[in-house]
């Protein structure tokens, strides 16, 4: 039965129909609904071999292709292997803090349906450490899609930065890669982390407890959209003292340009989405020049079609993550992405994405934001 209601919603119309048809639920039900289907196996695709233009890596993890699903999605790590078999080249799971904790009240999740946006204040609702290091410490057969683990501290935590070692400790030898979040703008005080002095205490304990577990699975850090010039300068310099292997730029912000005026536009929390493309995009190649060419990025914010995709890539990631878009373009969009990035290569020339890394850094690090 699930193998006939499988193939059922692998066609194009009823996928179409499936995607209306949770954009008609309450969008933290659409969530629960997607991940149950995704659980289930009702939500399959023939993902074929990806084409060799899109194998790379980051920070030294090999990737099929180079587009992975962005933390928040899957924060209890109940679907990855579900998202490998639809074709994404990563996922990213969390944010996973030490103690499970139910987040924000509800309604904390709210869609902006003519900017292709949403706003979110879940609070790092999160069944915590312990529930999903279960789901997470099976060994995935060979050639599975890489899993990074998202970690952060608890709302009530005394000690922000200790919950960040302890996470560093229960999941360095089961993740492919960490990611140290200190860009939710949910978690009162967590972004103040970003200041020189924290984030060299941060990185300083967090790496050496990597040290301490494994010496190597290679650490990221993801920053939000809506630091200034001076503060990405601070970043860098302080990340330059240190051995970490990677930046993911951005989370959501906490402004509300381009959707000025729009239902629930005033609502508290991060904005998602088509409107942050842009600035996350000019963020990520200003980054870029800062930490110079060798440094593992991850961009995501907006990415909402095979151009957006690829504008990622030319202002300087070695990888992109997506999520917004998926709510209101569908699993489709995930293929024609993949597709899109392959014909820009063959146009460009070339014959691997990693040659499209960086190629207009400097343009867009020079476009002017207006926030
Ligand atoms: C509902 C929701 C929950 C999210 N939760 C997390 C989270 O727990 N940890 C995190 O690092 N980012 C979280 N994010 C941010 C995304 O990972 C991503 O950085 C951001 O949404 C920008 O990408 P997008 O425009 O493609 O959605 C969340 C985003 C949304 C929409």
């Amino acid at each position: 039965m699930i193998s006939r209601v499988s193939s059922l919603l692998n066609k194009p119309l009823l996928r179409r129909f499936t995607r209306d048809a949770l954009l008609a639920l309450d969008p933290e039900q659409a969530h629960k609904a997607t991940l149950l289907a995704l659980k289930s196996g009702m939500i399959t695709s023939s993902s074929a071999k990806d084409p060799i233009e899109l194998n790379t890596s980051i920070a030294g993890v090999l990737l099929s292709n180079p587009v992975g699903m962005a933390a928040g999605f899957d924060k209890n790590a109940e679907v990855f292997q579900a998202l490998d078999g639809l074709g994404f080249g990563f996922c990213e799971v969390g944010t996973i803090t030490p103690n499970p904790q139910n987040g924000n009240a509800k309604p904390r999740l709210f869609r902006l349906m003519p900017a292709k946006a949403v706003i979110n204040r879940m609070g790092f609702n999160n069944q915590g450490h312990n529930a999903t290091y279960e789901r997470l410490k099976i060994k995935r057969p060979f050639g599975a899609a890489p899993v990074g683990i998202n970690i952060g501290a608890n709302k009530d935590s005394e000690d922000f930065v200790g919950d960040y070692v302890s996470g560093v400790r229960k999941f360095a030898k089961i993740a492919s890669y960490l990611t140290i979040n200190i860009s939710s703008p949910n978690t009162p005080g967590l972004r103040g982390l970003q200041s020189p002095q924290m984030l060299e205490r941060l990185l300083g304990e967090t790496l050496d407890e990597r040290a301490r577990q494994t010496g190597n699975t290679p650490v990221f850090l993801k920053i939000a959209p809506n630091l200034t010039l001076e503060a990405m300068d601070d970043i860098a310099a302080t990340i330059a003292k240190t051995d970490l292997n990677g930046l993911i730029v951005s989370n959501t912000t906490i402004t509300r340009e381009g959707v000025e005026g729009l239902r629930h536009a005033s609502e508290e929390g991060g904005l998602s989405g088509q409107p942050i493309f842009e600035t996350s995009t000019i963020k990520l190649a200003q980054m870029r020049q800062r930490v110079g060419p060798d440094m593992a990025i991850i961009g995501v914010g907006g990415v909402h079609s095979a151009a957006s995709a690829l504008a990622k890539f030319e202002a300087g990631a070695n990888a992109i993550q997506l999520y917004t878009a998926l709510v209101f373009e569908g699993l489709e969009l995930l293929s024609e992405i993949k597709k899109g990035l392959v014909a820009a290569i063959k146009e460009n020339n070339c014959t691997s994405i990693k040659q499209l890394v960086g190629t207009k850094t400097n343009d867009w690090a020079q476009r002017n934001l207006s926030s």
